[in-house]
C-alpha cells in the first residue's frame, strides 16, 4: 500500500480557553499546563458529514482521482447524526463514488485500524483505490458541565487515498478490555419490558478515566512503537516523523522520552484543534504533507490510542 492523496476539514468557529471558562471552572492556565490546548474547533452551522465530503474531496484531488476511480470506503466514526446508515455510505453518495463503504469503530485509533484494514484488500487483491476517512465529533460525546472532559475535545475530518505499492511496513495493535477507563453509552429506548431503574437510560456522555487513560497511553503506544521499529530493523533516528494521536501533549512528551527520540521528530496540532479523536493522525499527516514537510521516501511512524482500551501504530514510507 502507499498513500497518493490526503485532505482535511475542520470546523469554522475557534473557541478558546477563555471561552470555556463560562460554562465551568477552569482556566487557560489549567489547560494549557495540563494538555497544551489552547483552542479547539467546534461543529455549529456545519455538520460532521459536510466536513467528511470536504477531506474526501481534498484527498481525491490531490490524488488526482475521481470518486468514480475508488473501489473502497473505509471510514473511522463512533457518533454522527446517524446510528445507520454508516458514514461511509453517506459520503459515498454525496461525492458521487459508486464503491461499497464500512465504518470502523475504534475511537481516536480509528484511523490506524482502517490503515491496516485498506492494506489488507489492496494485498489480497479486493481493491486497488481505497478512500480512508476519519471524522468525528467528540464535542457531542461530552457533558457540557464536566469540565474533565469538555475542555479536551475538537472536531474534524481527515483523509487519505491509498493504491497499491510497496511503502507500508506494519502495524501493531493492542485491546485491553477495560472500558470503564474510557466509554460512552448508547443513547437507547426503553422498552415496556425491562426495569427502567437499570440505569441504562442515564449518562449517556463520555465517562474517563483520565489519568489511568493517560498512562496506558504512554506504556501502549511506545511498547508498539519500539516492537514495529525492531521487527522492520530500524531505528528511532531513521522516523523523519511520530504522527501521534493528539490528545494531550505530555501522553505525546511521554512517547518521545520513553522512545528517546528527538522533539522535532513529533509534530503537534493539539495546541489548535484540541484532540479530535480519529481525525487527529490524519488533520496531522494532511498538514504535514501540504506543509511540505513529509517528502517521498520518508519514514513515519503514526500511532492512535483511546477507548476502554485500543491502541494501533504503523510504521510506513511515505
Ligand atoms: O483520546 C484519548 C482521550 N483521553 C485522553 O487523552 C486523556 C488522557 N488524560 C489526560 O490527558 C489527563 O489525565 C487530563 C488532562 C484529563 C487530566 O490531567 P491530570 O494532570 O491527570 O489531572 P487530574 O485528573 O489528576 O486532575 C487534577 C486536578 C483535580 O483537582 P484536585 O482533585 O486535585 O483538586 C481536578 O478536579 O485538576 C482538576 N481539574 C480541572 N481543573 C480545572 C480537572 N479538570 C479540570 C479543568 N479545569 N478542566
Amino acid at each position: 500500500m502507499k498513500i497518493i492523496g490526503t485532505g482535511s476539514a475542520l470546523p469554522k468557529k475557534v473557541v478558546t480557553n477563555d471561552m470555556l471558562t463560562e460554562f465551568f471552572d477552569t482556566s487557560d492556565e489549567w489547560i494549557r499546563t495540563r494538555t497544551g490546548i489552547s483552542t479547539r474547533r467546534i461543529l455549529t452551522d456545519e455538520s460532521l458529514i459536510d466536513l467528511a465530503i470536504e477531506a474526501s474531496q481534498k484527498a481525491l484531488e490531490s490524488a488526482n482521482l475521481k470518486a468514480e476511480d475508488l473501489d473502497f470506503i473505509l471510514c473511522s466514526n463512533v457518533n454522527n447524526n446517524y446510528v445507520y446508515p454508516s458514514m461511509s455510505s453517506i459520503v459515498q453518495g454525496k461525492i458521487g463514488a459508486k464503491c461499497p463503504c464500512t465504518d470502523l469503530r475504534n475511537a481516536c485509533a480509528g484511523f490506524i485500524y482502517a490503515l491496516d484494514v485498506a492494506d489488507a484488500f489492496i494485498q489480497t487483491g479486493r481493491a486497488k483505490k481505497i478512500l480512508v476517512l476519519a471524522a468525528e465529533e467528540p464535542t457531542r460525546f461530552c457533558h457540557w458541565e464536566h469540565r474533565e472532559t469538555s475542555v479536551l475535545f475538537g472536531d474534524g475530518a481527515g483523509a487519505a487515498v491509498v493504491t497499491e505499492g510497496g511503502d507500508y511496513k506494519g502495524a501493531q495493535f493492542t485491546t485491553i478490555s477495560m472500558p470503564d477507563v474510557l466509554y460512552q453509552r448508547q443513547r437507547l429506548e426503553p422498552t415496556p419490558f425491562e426495569d427502567l431503574s437499570s440505569g441504562a437510560y442515564i449518562n449517556h456522555t463520555m465517562v474517563m478515566q483520565g489519568r489511568e487513560v493517560f498512562k496506558m497511553a504512554v506504556t501502549c503506544c511506545s511498547n508498539e512503537i519500539s516492537k514495529l521499529l525492531d521487527i522492520y530493523g530500524y531505528k528511532k533516528e531513521d522516523v523523519k516523523y511520530f504522527v501521534l494521536h493528539q490528545a494531550n501533549l505530555r501522553i505525546i512528551n511521554g512517547i518521545q522520552q520513553y522512545l528517546g527520540a528527538d522533539a522535532s521528530q513529533f509534530p503537534t496540532t493539539v495546541e489548535k484543534y484540541g484532540n479530535t479523536s480519529s481525525a487527529s493522525v490524519p488533520i496531522l499527516l494532511d498538514e504535514l504533507v501540504k506543509g511540505n514537510k513529509i517528502q517521498r521516501g520518508d519514514m513515519i511512524v503514526m500511532s492512535g490510542f483511546g477507548a476502554g482500551f485500543t491502541t494501533g501504530s504503523l510504521l510506513m514510507k511515505y
